[in-house]
């Protein structure tokens, strides 16, 4: 049986992930150190025989005895809301993390992926953004935090495989949405879903005119399944290449949920990108790869979710909440 290493994993994507693993009989040692996950997001998977979680802070060093196949770092925080809280933390899992999991993966032979960002391309000036983009990323900003800790992770990752020979893949995950994301974290899925269920007005940052995409969980996580078995060792982007504008996206929730909470608009923060949209050309070709779950569909499992957990004021996933 094969065994992957998955770090992030009591986080929303790295939780599907997982799930995803052990459902194609791969086994799963899962490592976090709940700074922005809960254990709640894989209650579901305890006890099952091929799942092991381990609490643990990954940019400490630290070992594991069993081999592994593959070794997979999803650890870090990923809304702003979180890594405006923890900027320091965010810079230590992207540098000293990705190095403690590239070590590992040298050491078992594993191939390593790194979930990398979008925000790497900062607030870009080519749209939709390919791969060859170098992006436009304000070094000393409030959210340089994240784009810098990702875009050294993915030199680091690069010298790994080009020094040390380790097999890697990066992907560049573009804004993902599902079940299990908090209702608190400040991005504008589960924000926007939050006030229209209360029935309050939905915050648009702006005017609501710059665009987003949004690729719905189960997509990504097939994405990155197939990046982990491809050998395409150049960064790859994931994600939905439906834009949409906030604008019209905040009317598609208000409709959705049947909210007359209305808008209000809010001034726009600092360094906030005013387009973005994955061009996906690359991962069709290299791993026969988009999107199929439609923006409505995802939306609606979405919806349903939320109103599952948001009665009770919960910011957590309840591990019978249907995804
Ligand atoms: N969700 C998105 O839209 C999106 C977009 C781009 C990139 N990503 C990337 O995907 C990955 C997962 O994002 P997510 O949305 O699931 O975020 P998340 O915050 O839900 O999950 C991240 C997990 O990493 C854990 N973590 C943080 N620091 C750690 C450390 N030092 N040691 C161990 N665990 C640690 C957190 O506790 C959390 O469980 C991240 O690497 C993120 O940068 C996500």
């Amino acid at each position: 049986m094969k065994r992957a290493i998955v770090s992030g994993a009591a986080g929303f994507v790295g939780s599907h992930m997982c799930d995803r693993l052990l459902a194609e009989g791969i086994a799963v040692l899962a490592l976090d150190n709940l700074l922005t996950g809960v254990e709640r997001n894989i209650e579901h998977l305890r006890g099952h025989p091929d799942f092991e979680f381990r609490l643990q802070d990954v940019t400490l060093p630290f070992e594991v005895d069993s081999p592994a196949d593959f070794v997979i770092h999803m650890a870090s925080p990923a809304s702003p809301r979180d890594y405006l809280m923890y900027p320091i933390e965010t810079l230590d899992v992207g540098s000293l993390g990705t190095r403690q999991m590239l070590e590992l993966a040298q050491r078992k032979s594993a191939k390593f992926l790194l979930t990398s960002t979008s925000e790497t391309y900062g607030d870009p000036s080519v749209h939709p953004q390919v791969e060859t983009y170098w992006g436009n990323v304000n070094p000393v900003g409030p959210r340089s935090c994240y784009d810098e800790s990702k875009r050294f992770a993915e030199a680091l990752t690069m010298a790994y495989h080009r020094h040390r020979g380790v097999r890697t893949s990066i992907a560049r995950i573009f804004n993902t949405y599902g079940p299990r994301m908090k209702l608190n974290d400040g991005r504008v899925v589960p924000a926007f879903m939050d006030q229209a269920l209360k029935g309050e007005p939905i915050t648009i940052f702006g005017d609501g005119s710059q665009t987003r995409s949004f690729c719905y969980v189960s997509d990504m996580v097939d994405g990155l399944y197939r990046l982990l078995l491809s050998s395409e060792e150049y960064p790859v982007n994931l994600g939905n290449p439906r834009e949409m504008t906030i604008g019209e996206f905040a009317a598609a929730i208000l409709e959705l949920t049947g909210s007359h909470g209305g808008v209000v608009h809010h001034d726009l923060p600092e360094d906030d990108p005013k387009q973005r949209r994955p061009d996906i050309t690359k991962a069709r070709r290299v791993l026969a790869w988009s999107p199929v779950v439609t923006l409505e569909e995802g939306m609606r499992r979405t919806v349903e979710y939320f109103r599952a957990v948001q009665p009770r004021g919960d910011a957590d996933v309840p591990a019978e909440a249907s995804v």
